[in-house]
């Protein structure tokens, strides 16, 4: 929302006010002075006018777990185990996940309550790079490398995958980058092909790792540095 709408929200405050307030140096946005009042700021900051709190400023929580088998990405179920079984109740409120991986899918999820951070992180067409190690039930073959190059036609949603870069690490093994994160992307991808997935685990999306330290259902906070790579 732009700052100048968060302090016209306030009873008795105009938008004209409000923009008179932002020239006059009155108003902060986590602790500095800004003077712009078409500034987005989201409900994370803190925003204060005249010293006055305006708005405390939500706390931002950003996680990374190891997701293991057998759990599934999502906040409830009736049925299954989810996710959020290993997470610190502390944590829950406002949480999301930032691209699901199937039950039987293991390594990074992340989780948050920012869903603007998460939607750049998500988004097909922003193309963030995901890094997945997967086993097949046969042999991969040359062949699958050129058709993942060439994108693979999803009838249902009537469009291609953007080229996918594939590493062999062994016959039945490789390495896959994928750009955008359709539902059961990789499975389907080696279903074109004639192939399998029989595991499929994620190291990475864009410039964030599961952390080697993190054992199957361990989890910890992103680090700035992570937070800010998105
Ligand atoms: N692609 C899949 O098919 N499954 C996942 O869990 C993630 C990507």
């Amino acid at each position: 929302m732009k700052l100048s709408r968060i302090l016209s929200n306030q009873n008795g405050v105009s938008r004209k006010q409000a923009n008179a307030l932002i020239a006059s140096a009155a108003v902060t946005v986590d602790g500095e002075t800004c003077r712009e009042a078409a500034r987005e700021v989201d409900r994370f900051s803190t925003v204060t006018c005249g010293g006055r709190v305006i708005q405390p400023g939500e706390q931002a929580c950003y996680l990374m777990l190891h997701k293991p088998s057998g759990y599934l990405s999502a906040t409830a179920d009736k049925v299954h185990k989810t996710v959020m079984e290993l997470i610190d109740p502390s944590l829950h409120n406002g949480l999301h996940i930032a691209g699901r991986l199937d039950r039987a899918s293991t390594g990074l999820l992340i989780l948050t309550n920012n869903g603007t951070w998460s939607r750049r992180l998500t988004e097909p067409e922003i193309r963030i790079p995901k890094v997945y190690r997967v086993s097949t039930a046969c042999a991969i073959t040359p062949e699958t490398a050129e058709r993942f190059a060439e994108g693979i036609w999803f009838q249902f949603e009537q469009l291609r995958t953007s080229p996918a870069g594939i590493e062999l690490l062994g016959e039945r093994e490789a390495r896959i980058t994928i750009y955008e994160g359709r539902y059961h992307q990789v499975k389907r991808m080696f279903h074109a092909v004639g192939n399998r997935v029989t595991a499929l685990h994620r190291e990475s999306m864009g410039n964030i790792r599961l952390d080697d330290s993190l054992t199957p259902g361990a989890s910890r906070l992103l680090t700035e540095t992570e937070i800010n790579s998105v």
